[in-house]
């Protein structure tokens, strides 16, 4: 229960320790002993350490961590974490991986680390002499930028390129220039947001524009992950499920709807690699979805076809800044191990991994919804949720959930109700 003079106007919370912090808020919204204990438990962290990741700490949230087998990718064999709460993502793609890797694994391509710096140039008076005069002054552009990580630049990465673009706006037009860097194993969008910055004055003083915005665009277009593979007809259920599957696809190419759920099943296993990893799920999340809208028309990031034997074959594309240093990669201990599960030797290995993860999840799903629906395999774990919801001893679980799925009644009300007749006495 809330308190009756309940307010959130709070100020200097930061100031407080965290036991302070937990103290303070156990009073504003009544909790209870539980409650405090489960916010006591700050896991592997210690109180400095996750205090010092964001502002206002008052406990640490906890997700399982799994791990998706029988990836092979180019070759070589992965195991691959994944952190989600959804029920059935991680036997999906390692059933799906299996499908595969009967025909080779997975095919990627080399995931260059390009990363786009934005710059906005507005109240220019001549725009094509702006232009031009950027244009001219590239090589100062780049060398400025290069200044700022010489270390990144001494690796053979760095400023590389710019590309000059001219958009109109509410406000007239504008001038946005692109700084592309590579930022080899970095996700990278500290480094260029620190270029962007170092190259503006000298940009306001050639261009005579004034310069507002400069931050990385999360639409790496520079640095598009690609996988390929062939998904075995038999194993995925025979013709009848491959010609599903293929309806599907063609579903989600003509129906925004359904490829936003489509891209959805994708995203299930790109963002749990990403979380997993300790990078950014709001950047992939945002450059996918750009990245899928690019056409003009949102579309689905995955396509498929059938070969000549009738196995499916499919493919994904889409934009993965994904860092192997940098940001929570080594911050984070399960990110750390993550890493190490994995062993990888650079970013793009980390991307050319994620982009099958997502093309074998596409395809879990999708062969799911083509022969039996996704319910059914959902239901054995999401009982066992809504059992333990309904509270439910953890040694009933199990009996508790078969009894809903054989009933078909998967719900915390039945759940109770069966555990009351367990608790009579009656033999179920
Ligand atoms: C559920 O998390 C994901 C799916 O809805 C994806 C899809 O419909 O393709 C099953």
């Amino acid at each position: 229960m809330i308190m009756k003079d309940f307010h959130s106007n709070i100020s200097g919370f930061y100031k407080l320790s965290i036991d302070e912090r937990q103290k303070l808020l156990s009073n504003l919204v009544n909790l209870d002993p539980e409650d405090l204990d489960i916010l006591k438990e700050l896991g592997y962290f210690t109180p400095t350490q996750i205090d010092t990741l964001i502002e206002n700490v008052v406990g640490s949230y906890q997700l399982p961590f799994g791990l998706a087998f029988n990836f092979k990718i180019n070759g070589k064999d992965y195991i691959i974490p994944m952190v989600i709460e959804e029920p059935s993502v991680v036997a999906a793609a390692s059933n799906a991986a299996k499908m595969a890797r009967k025909h080779g694994g997975f095919q990627s391509d080399d995931v260059p680390p390009i990363m786009i710096s934005q710059i906005q140039i507005t109240n220019l008076k001549d725009i094509k002499a702006a232009k031009e005069v950027l244009e001219s002054r590239k090589q100062d552009l780049i060398k400025i930028a290069n200044e700022q990580d010489p270390l990144l630049n001494k690796l053979g990465g760095g400023a590389q390129d710019i590309e000059i673009r001219e958009i109109q706006t509410n406000k007239g037009k504008m001038i946005i220039l692109h700084l592309l860097v590579n930022v080899l194993d970095a996700m990278g969008a500290n480094i260029v947001n620190t270029m962007a910055e170092a190259i503006s004055p000298y940009i306001e003083d050639i261009s005579g524009g004034k310069v507002y915005l400069r931050i990385v665009s999360n639409l790496a277009t520079h640095r598009v992950a690609r996988s390929k593979a062939t998904f075995d007809k038999e194993m995925l259920g025979g013709e009848e499920v491959v010609e599903g599957i293929m309806n599907a696809y063609e579903f989600a190419l003509a129906d925004p709807y359904r490829a936003t759920t489509h891209n959805k099943g994708i995203m299930n296993g790109v963002v749990a690699l990403t979380l997993a990893t300790g990078n950014d799920t709001r950047a992939i999340e945002s450059g996918a979805h750009a990245y899928a809208s690019l056409s003009g028309r949102y579309s689905p990031l995955t396509k498929f076809d059938v070969d000549s034997q009738g196995n499916l074959i499919g493919e994904i594309e889409l934009p993965l800044a994904l860092g192997i240093i940098g940001g929570m990669t080594k911050i984070h201990p399960m990110a750390r191990l993550a890493l190490k599960i994995l062993n990888l030797k650079s970013s793009s290995e980390l991307s050319q991994v994620c982009a099958a993860l997502g093309l074998a999840q596409n395809v879990a799903a999708l062969r799911a919804l083509a022969a039996e629906g996704i319910q059914k395999g959902h239901m054995a774990l999401h009982s066992r949720n809504i059992a333990k919801v309904a509270g439910v001893p953890d040694d009933l679980i199990e009996k508790v959930s078969k009894k809903m799925i054989a009933d078909k009644k998967i719900r915390v009300d039945y759940a109770k109700e069966i555990l009351q007749k367990i608790n009579d006495g009656e033999n179920l």
